[in-house]
């Protein structure tokens, strides 16, 4: 529980345009759409048992303040900090997912001269994707192996998981298309078969430390895809279903953290308005915003967290990267009733800018570096930068003659994206070694 004294201490406000300069590009899905956005991150950079660090009034102002278009009334939102006991990364180790390790060491042969680089990212946690609903069945084991990793460390090991098989998956995009489908009852299978087992397997170990990122990109395809035919049939579907994860998540070891998309997607004062609106209902659905820690952003994406090319790319959005993006969505969300909450931003593949020539790009992106390391409480609001997104798993197939192939992995659609990649989830190993040259701060 936050002690009133904090609040009164830490509480800042930001000025946010309160209406106008929303106007979204009325994007086509890819633009809205950077499906395969995610990142992830190493051993938390705070000692243990640190305290998060205050936000300060000079820590807010450390970050660039929100802009607003001529003639934009402004509103002053207090922002309420999220409970400090409650951030499940401090004083905590990240679990090393041995299944990621073993796709490093894949990649550290064929090197050459960079192999000790490459053998650093071996240090690194990252998410495990619960992608299907035989990926669910590898929880209890994936929790076992975190627990013999705590009984080593002599601290909690905190294990990150992204909850990622809704029905329709991906509605925007082809590349991430999964299993369940509204015609072959996905939505009872989805809740009985993958939801429930998860459940199941966080509640048999309540002495892990879990945190569940819940469906990327899902109720942001709701914000902005409606005018996809799959998104629109979708979205009763996608709105329960996210609340039912919420819902049946929520357990006492569990931090849950929703997606919200990113600044290139979501930045516009408009497009916040509507994810704060429909996180307020999912929210209310699954018995009240008391049941998530907060919400996750740039999930395999590319933005970074300060400065870069957005500004350039996308003029007109207030949030030219993920920390402003945070800023701003904490306000759109505590003015849509959701105060109090913490982000996780993921860094895994954010460390340089320049890189695209459109912003609506987010298939394996040419020229991306690792960014930040995972990392508890590094800046005011944020209970930590994570790679969640596995360095060198695959936003989606560029070949067009195999399965996975996306428009917007491979062909003339797809200028950003690095050739020959595998289908989303797949290693690629080339890209993945200049992920790791190319990491900003380096190895
Ligand atoms: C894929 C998943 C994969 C995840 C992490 C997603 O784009 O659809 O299958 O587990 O990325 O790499």
């Amino acid at each position: 529980m936050p002690r009133s004294i904090d609040v009164a201490l830490f509480a800042c406000a930001v000025l946010v345009p309160a209406c106008g300069g929303s106007a979204p590009p009325s994007a086509a899905p890819s633009q809205a759409a950077p499906t395969q956005s995610a990142a992830a991150l190493p051993p938390p950079a705070t000692a243990p048992g640190a305290a998060a660090a205050p936000a300060t009034a000079e820590a807010s102002n450390a970050l660039p303040p929100p802009s607003a278009a001529p003639g934009v009334t402004k509103t002053e939102v207090q922002l309420t900090p999220p409970p400090q006991e409650g951030n499940p990364f401090v004083g905590a180790h990240l679990y090393i997912d041995p299944a990621y390790v073993a796709k490093v060491e894949s990649s550290v042969k064929e090197a050459g001269a960079d192999a000790a680089l490459v053998k650093k990212v071996e240090a690194f946690s990252t998410a495990v994707w619960l992608d299907s609903i035989k990926a669910a069945g590898t929880v209890s084991k994936t929790l076992d192996d975190a627990a013999a990793q705590q009984k080593k460390a002599g601290v909690p090991v905190v294990t990150v998981f992204a909850v990622y098989d809704l029905p329709e998956r991906d509605c925007s995009a082809v590349a991430s298309n999964g299993e369940l489908t509204i015609a072959n009852g996905g939505e009872k299978r989805y809740q009985k078969e993958f939801i429930d087992k998860i459940a199941a397997a966080f509640k048999a170990h309540p002495k892990q430390r879990v945190v569940a990122v819940v469906e990327p990109d899902s109720l942001p395809n709701i914000a902005t895809n409606l005018s996809v035919p799959k998104c629109a049939a979708a979205e009763a579907v996608y709105r329960r279903s996210v609340a039912y994860a919420i819902k049946t998540l929520a357990l006492p070891n569990v931090s849950l953290y929703l997606d919200a998309a990113h600044a290139g997607w979501l930045g516009w004062s408009g497009n916040r308005g509507k994810i704060a609106k429909i996180f307020s209902e999912v929210l209310a659905e699954a018995g009240g915003s008391g049941k998530i820690r907060g919400f996750a952003t740039n999930v395999s994406n590319y933005d970074t967290l300060k400065g870069g090319d957005l500004a350039k790319l996308q003029p007109t959005d207030p949030c030219p990267d993920e920390l402003t993006y945070v800023q701003l969505l904490n306000a759109s969300v505590t003015e849509a009733g959701i105060a109090g909450k913490a982000f996780i931003i993921d860094t895994s593949r954010n460390g340089r800018s320049g890189i695209r020539t459109n912003s609506g790009s987010w298939c394996n992106i040419k020229g991306a570096g690792l960014g930040e390391r995972p990392q508890a409480s590094p800046a005011p609001f944020i209970d930590a930068y994570y790679w969640i997104k596995p360095p060198g798993d695959s936003d989606g197939g560029a070949d067009p003659a195999k399965p996975g192939y996306d428009e917007m992995c491979g062909g003339p659609k797809a200028p950003d994206s690095a050739p020959g990649a595998p289908r989303a989830g797949q290693w690629f190993g080339s890209y993945f070694i200049e992920l790791v040259k190319n990491a900003n701060p380096p190895l």
